[in-house]
């Protein structure tokens, strides 16, 4: 089976978990791009995008768009990530959204993450951490990283829908993601680290050749 049969197929079984006439947070990146695809109109109230090019995709597919101030509540965040483990940790910001996703995420009552089965890991750290950077800041978090042992390498030339931008920490030991996370979130000049171990998912749906695997938290 390809990746996208299975990354449509992790985004499918998400539908059935979206309650009808729910404030719904959508996430970024290619296997989200199915859920919204698959979203009918009329079924949610309306949706908290974690991007602008999440924002475009629910625009063109009918769906009244909110932003988090107007969302009194938001009952459910889909999105996908780069890598999570068997505790609903992950990885995410591949596509450099991340910030805006772990402020939706944590906002929402219920977090499913949906990717190809390939992307659950033993333990997060092969796929590097991105982190979301104040541009002024950048050598300055690049030489804190490189103290503490990781390679950060700059995405030249990105920049995020928060005028940010990302450097790509490779090579760090993730022995306790939350703890890392927060090391990581309180070096000065860092927006967001791309670990979501505080607000992890609540339930992960993994699209396998042999059907989808749920594991939930807890
Ligand atoms: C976007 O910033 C990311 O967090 C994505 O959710 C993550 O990179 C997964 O993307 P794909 O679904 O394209 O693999």
């Amino acid at each position: 089976m390809d990746k996208e049969t299975l990354k449509k197929a992790a985004a499918e079984a998400a539908l059935a978990y979206v309650p009808k006439g729910c404030v719904l947070g959508v996430g970024t990146g290619s296997t989200t791009a199915y859920f919204i695809r698959g979203l009918k109109r009329g079924w949610i109230v309306g949706a908290v995008p974690s991007s602008k090019e999440t924002e475009r995709a629910l625009r063109k597919r009918g769906i009244r768009v909110l932003d988090l101030d107007q969302a009194k509540r938001v009952t459910l965040y889909v999105d996908g990530a780069d890598e999570a483990d068997a505790k609903l940790r992950l990885i995410k910001g591949g596509g450099g959204a991340l910030t805006r996703e772990k402020i939706v995420a944590t906002a929402a009552k219920k977090f499913i993450c949906i990717a190809d089965g390939a992307k659950l890991v033993k333990r997060l750290g092969k796929h590097p951490v991105p982190l979301e950077i104040v541009p002024m800041a950048r050598a300055r978090v690049a030489a804190e990283i490189r103290r503490s042992g990781g390679r950060p390498v700059w995405r030249k030339g990105f920049v995020t829908d928060n005028g940010g931008e990302i450097l790509d920490v490779h090579g760090l030991k993730i022995s306790n993601p939350a703890k890392m996370e927060k090391n990581l979130e309180a070096i000065p000049g860092v927006i967001c680290a791309g670990i979501f171990g505080q607000r992890r998912a609540d339930l992960l749906l993994l699209a396998t050749p042999q059907g989808i695997r749920r594991i939930r938290a807890g």
